[in-house]
C-alpha cells in the first residue's frame, strides 16, 4: 500500500474501533401495518443530516394511549415499517456544526411535538407517525431536527439515578403537559370545578394538573376500577361510567354542572355496554357542563381516512364526529382544542417538577426492557397497565 494512502486507513481503523457508531444499529420498535402486533427490530443509529439536528441516546421511553391508535390499525403512515414512540429523555450524543445552546453530555427531553423550524406556525415535527419518517423514541437513539429550538434541557444533575425524577421529567414529553394544555384550552381558573372524561394516563394527569391548579373539585370519568383508584388516591371525584350515567352521577354532586369539562379519551371511546360510540364525550361535556363554562377536546381524532397498509382499520372511523352546535350556543360554552405543543408549557412544567411541587410519574405501572416492549402494548391495551415505560441499560 502506498503511503498516501496511509492517512485514510488509521482514519479508517478508527471508525471501525469497537466504540464507532458507524454502520451501528440499534433497538427499536417497529410498525409493520398488523393491528395489534409491534415488533423489537435492529434499526441503523441515527446519524446527523443537518447542521441543527442532534443525536439523542435515550435512557427512558415509553408507551403512549396515542400509540394504542396505531396498534389497533386506525392510524400510520403506509409506508412500513416505521418506529413507534413519542415520549423521551437522554443524554445528547452527537451535535450538528450549527447547534448553539446544547452540548454533547446534556440532559434533555425529547418533547413528541418538536420545532419544525419555522416561527410563528403551529405544525410541529412529530415523532413516531412514519408521515413523514423522523423515527420513533421507543428506540435506543434518536435524531432530533432544529435542536436548540426542540430540545429541553433537565437542571439536574443526575449522579443519584433518581429513576423517579427521570420519569417525571419524562411526563413532560407529552401526557402532563397534555393534560395540563387541555385544561388551559377549557379556559380554567382557580376555583372551577372540573370533570375529566378518560382516566388514563393524560386522563390522570389532566385530574392532577387541575388540583395542583386550585380546582375546588375534580371528578375522573372512566369503567376501569384500578384507574379511578388511582385518580382517587390523587383527590379527584372517581366516576363510573359503566354503573350508571355519569352526566347524573356529577349532576347529583353539581346541580348547575362543573364549570370546565376535558375529553382525555379521543376516537375508540366506548359507551358503558363497551361498544365503540366516538361522539360520546364531546355530548357528555356539552351536557355536564354548567352555562358560560368551558370545553376542551385533548384526546386524539381523526376521521375520512382511508385503509391502507400502515392502517388497515382507518375507514372504520366515522369521516365526522357529531357535536350539537345549538347546545354549546344555547350554553354559551367555550371549546378549546388540538394537538400538545410541549414546547410552550416546557418552562413551567419543568420548574414544577424540579422543585418537586409536581411528581406526575405517580401514572407509572411498570418499567420495562425494550424486548418486552410487544407484550406490554397488549397489556396497556387490556387496560391492565396505567402508563408503561421502557428504560435502556
Ligand atoms: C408480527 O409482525 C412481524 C413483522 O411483520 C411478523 O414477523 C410476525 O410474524 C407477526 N406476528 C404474528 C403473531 O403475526
Ligand atoms: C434540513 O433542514 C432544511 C432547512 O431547514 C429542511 O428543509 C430539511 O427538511 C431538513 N432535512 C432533514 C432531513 O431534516
Ligand atoms: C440517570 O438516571 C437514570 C435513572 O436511574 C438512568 O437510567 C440513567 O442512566 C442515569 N444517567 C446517568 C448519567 O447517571
Ligand atoms: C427522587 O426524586 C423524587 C421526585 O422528585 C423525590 O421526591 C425524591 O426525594 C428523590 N429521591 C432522592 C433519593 O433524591
Ligand atoms: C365496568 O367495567 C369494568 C372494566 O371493564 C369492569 O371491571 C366492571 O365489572 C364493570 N362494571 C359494571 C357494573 O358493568
Ligand atoms: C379516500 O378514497 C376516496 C376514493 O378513492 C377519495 O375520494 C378520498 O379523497 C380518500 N380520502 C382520503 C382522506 O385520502
Ligand atoms: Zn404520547
Amino acid at each position: 500500500m502506498s503511503s498516501k494512502y496511509f492517512p485514510s486507513c488509521i482514519a479508517l481503523s478508527f471508525l471501525m474501533s469497537p466504540n464507532a457508531t458507524l454502520a451501528a444499529t440499534m433497538r427499536a420498535v417497529a410498525w409493520f401495518g398488523q393491528p395489534y402486533n409491534v415488533s423489537v427490530i435492529d434499526m441503523p443509529v441515527p446519524s446527523i443530516v443537518n447542521y441543527t439536528d442532534a443525536i439523542v441516546r435515550i435512557t427512558t421511553s415509553a408507551i403512549c394511549g396515542s400509540d394504542l391508535h396505531f396498534y389497533h390499525g386506525y392510524m400510520g403512515s403506509p409506508n412500513v415499517p416505521w418506529g413507534l414512540g413519542h415520549e423521551a429523555v437522554g443524554y445528547i450524543s452527537e451535535v450538528g456544526s450549527a447547534v448553539s445552546s446544547l452540548q454533547v453530555g446534556d440532559y434533555v427531553i425529547i418533547p413528541d411535538n418538536a420545532h419544525s423550524g419555522h416561527y410563528g406556525q403551529q405544525h410541529p415535527i412529530s415523532f413516531g407517525t412514519g408521515l413523514p419518517d423522523y423515527g420513533g423514541l421507543q428506540a435506543e437513539y434518536a435524531r432530533v431536527p432544529f435542536a436548540d429550538e426542540s430540545l429541553i434541557p433537565i437542571p439536574f444533575n443526575n449522579q443519584t439515578g433518581n429513576v423517579t425524577k427521570e420519569l417525571d421529567y419524562l411526563m413532560i414529553a407529552d401526557i402532563f403537559t397534555t393534560g395540563w394544555q387541555a385544561l388551559t384550552y377549557s379556559g380554567f381558573q382557580p376555583g372551577d370545578t372540573v370533570a375529566v372524561f378518560g382516566a388514563g394516563p393524560m386522563g390522570l394527569l389532566a385530574a392532577y394538573s387541575a388540583l395542583l391548579r386550585g380546582a375546588s373539585r375534580v371528578y375522573s370519568v372512566d369503567q376501569v376500577p384500578d384507574r379511578l383508584a388511582l385518580a382517587a388516591s390523587i383527590g379527584a371525584v372517581p366516576i363510573q361510567f359503566n354503573v350508571s350515567d355519569p352526566v347524573e352521577q356529577i349532576l347529583a354532586q353539581e346541580p348547575n354542572g362543573v364549570t370546565r369539562s376535558l375529553d382525555c379519551v379521543g376516537f375508540e371511546s366506548v359507551n358503558a355496554a363497551g361498544q365503540r360510540d366516538d361522539g360520546l364525550v364531546p355530548r357528555n361535556l356539552i351536557a355536564v357542563t354548567a352555562n358560560q363554562g368551558g370545553i376542551a377536546i385533548a384526546g386524539v381524532y381523526t376521521g375520512g381516512q382511508n385503509s391502507t397498509r400502515g392502517a388497515p382499520r382507518a375507514s372504520s372511523i366515522p369521516a365526522e364526529v357529531p357535536l350539537s352546535v345549538s347546545s354549546l350556543w344555547e350554553k354559551a360554552l367555550t371549546m378549546g382544542s388540538g394537538i400538545v405543543l410541549p414546547l410552550e408549557h416546557a418552562q413551567a412544567l419543568v420548574d414544577l417538577v424540579a422543585s418537586e411541587r409536581a411528581t406526575p410519574s405517580f401514572v407509572v405501572s411498570s418499567i420495562i426492557d425494550i424486548e418486552q416492549v410487544p407484550e406490554y402494548y397488549r397489556r396497556f391495551s387490556d387496560h391492565r397497565e396505567h402508563k408503561v415505560v421502557i428504560r435502556f441499560a
